[in-house]
């Protein structure tokens, strides 16, 4: 018999008690952290989708590991194993460790940037970009162009576009940093990037003798895509498929907190011994020495155990389907998504869901407020709160789309809690021509996404 029920391969052996609240409370709760969902306190978060970097539950093996970490300063049996690990899945020979995700960006792409200097990607996450453009160096995004409309149905929305990688590569000759292909691609609705179109920027990234590096956090998840919507790789397992996209690479940055189910942690691998050792030194002086670069010994067998966990079939499975699950769920009730769904998250179009609200009112905002408002749900805005700029005369320049982020933990939420906020949206949905914009009260000059005071209008 084939099962519809997509079930949790797993049981539950420790729980941690969520704090159920009224609508009443949330309203105040959202007036104190000014309608910023940053400013929330978690113990008053009923289902939080802010993010799944970092909020994944580990397993009973990792945390078993925890216990078994070796907290050597040099030598670690830890990681030992953690480099063993990576080394396994990248075939790259130098790894270093680092605290998390950016702090291997700030490593490799100070060091790789620098004024003058050109980064171009599918898309860069925001953290990448902004350590790029700290160095003094120019960061582009070239997804192709299926990307940009949200409802259009393409099996790899994530790809680059490589005839304009050609064309930026020729432009930019003796200046290029790095080019680097982020799989998922996050800032671009978490959507997948084919092994094909890897392959086709590796061989352009060798003809120009450029550096390719792979923003790997999510390649587990990519790697299903892969073998389920791409031609000739339905033979190979999740981990093979993810070791040759590694292998068209010449270096990786993870953040192990999204796929390696740890609290915290990264790293850096490359094939070039030169370009890792010009690494480990700065690694040394900001991080820690290279056989921790900032974690604890625990963390490192954590990061070790979940870079295999990760890759078995029946989780990625249900990664993929549940995610899948939400979005389709929120589809068939007439919510505008990012379509296909992606991996990690269920992004929603808030433009097209309150078209009565301009951008300069934040759209996105507003649906955030109302979700949490609603089921105590938390999310965020991708849109012009997070990346709109002010004009000369003071008027807004909206962002490119107006985005709200579902982004879900792996591992934490059963398929109730995915039912209970799908129930959310039917709220969103009877309301959504009442609801009304905001307008920022104070915000600081960078990143203002994070803190800044909003007013409902
Ligand atoms: N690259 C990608 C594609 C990411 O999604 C992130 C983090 C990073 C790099 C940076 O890693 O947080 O460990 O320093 N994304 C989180 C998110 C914050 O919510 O999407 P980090």
């Amino acid at each position: 018999m084939q099962f519809k029920t997509i079930i949790e391969p797993f049981r539950i052996k420790s729980v941690e008690p969520i704090g159920l609240s009224t609508e009443e409370e949330r309203v105040h709760y959202l007036k104190e952290a000014h309608y910023n969902p940053f400013l929330l306190r978690s113990k008053d978060v009923i289902i939080d989708f802010m993010t799944d970097s970092g909020t994944s539950a580990m397993s009973a093996h990792q945390w078993a590991g925890i216990m078994e970490g070796d907290e050597a300063y040099a030598g670690s049996r830890s990681w030992l194993r953690m480099e063993n690990e990576v080394q396994d899945l990248t075939g790259m020979q130098h790894v270093l460790p680092t605290h998390q995700g950016r702090a291997g960006e700030r490593i490799v792409y100070g060091h790789l940037g620098g004024p003058g200097k050109v980064f171009i990607s599918n898309t860069h996450f925001d953290t990448t970009r902004a350590n790029i453009e700290f160095s003094g160096a120019t960061a582009i995004d070239i997804p192709i162009k299926e990307n940009e409309d949200t409802a259009l149905l393409h099996p790899f929305k994530g790809n680059m576009d490589t005839a304009e990688l050609e064309r930026l590569l020729k432009e930019h000759e003796g200046r290029m940093g790095a080019v680097i292909l982020t799989v998922t691609n996050n800032s671009g609705g978490g959507q997948p990037v084919s092994m094909a179109n890897a392959k086709e920027v590796s061989a352009i990234c060798k003809r120009h003798g450029v550096l390719l590096m792979l923003d790997c956090c999510r390649v587990a998840e990519n790697s299903w895509f892969v073998k389920h919507r791409e031609e000739g790789m339905e033979k190979l397992s999740y981990r093979e498929i993810a070791q040759r996209m590694f292998a068209l690479a010449d270096g990786a940055v993870m953040s192990a907190k999204k796929d390696a189910f740890a609290n915290i942690g990264g790293f850096i691998a490359f094939r070039d011994g030169a370009l890792a050792e010009a690494c480990t030194n700065l690694l040394i002086i900001t991080e820690g020495f290279s056989t921790y670069g900032g974690l604890a010994g625990r963390d490192m067998e954590a990061i070790a155990i979940g870079l295999e966990e990760v890759f078995d079939p029946h989780y990625l499975e249900y990664r993929i389907k549940s995610t899948a699950f939400l979005g389709d769920a929120l589809n068939k009730m007439g919510v505008p998504l990012m379509l296909p769904i992606g991996g990690h998250a269920v992004y929603i179009d808030a433009k097209k869901l309150y078209p009565h609200i301009p951008p300069a009112q934040y759209p996105g905002q507003a649906l955030v407020c109302e979700l949490f408002r609603i089921g105590g749900i938390r999310s965020v805005e991708i849109g012009s709160v997070m990346f709109g700029t002010y004009a000369e005369d003071g008027s807004l320049k909206p962002a490119r789309m107006e985005l709200v982020r579902l982004a879900i933990p792996r591992r934490v939420y059963t398929q109730s809690h995915i039912e209970y906020v799908a129930e959310a949206f039917g709220e969103v949905m009877r309301h959504r021509e009442q609801v009304k914009g905001l307008r920022i009260m104070k915000e600081p000059k960078f990143l203002r996404h994070f803190t800044a005071h909003f007013e409902t209008l």
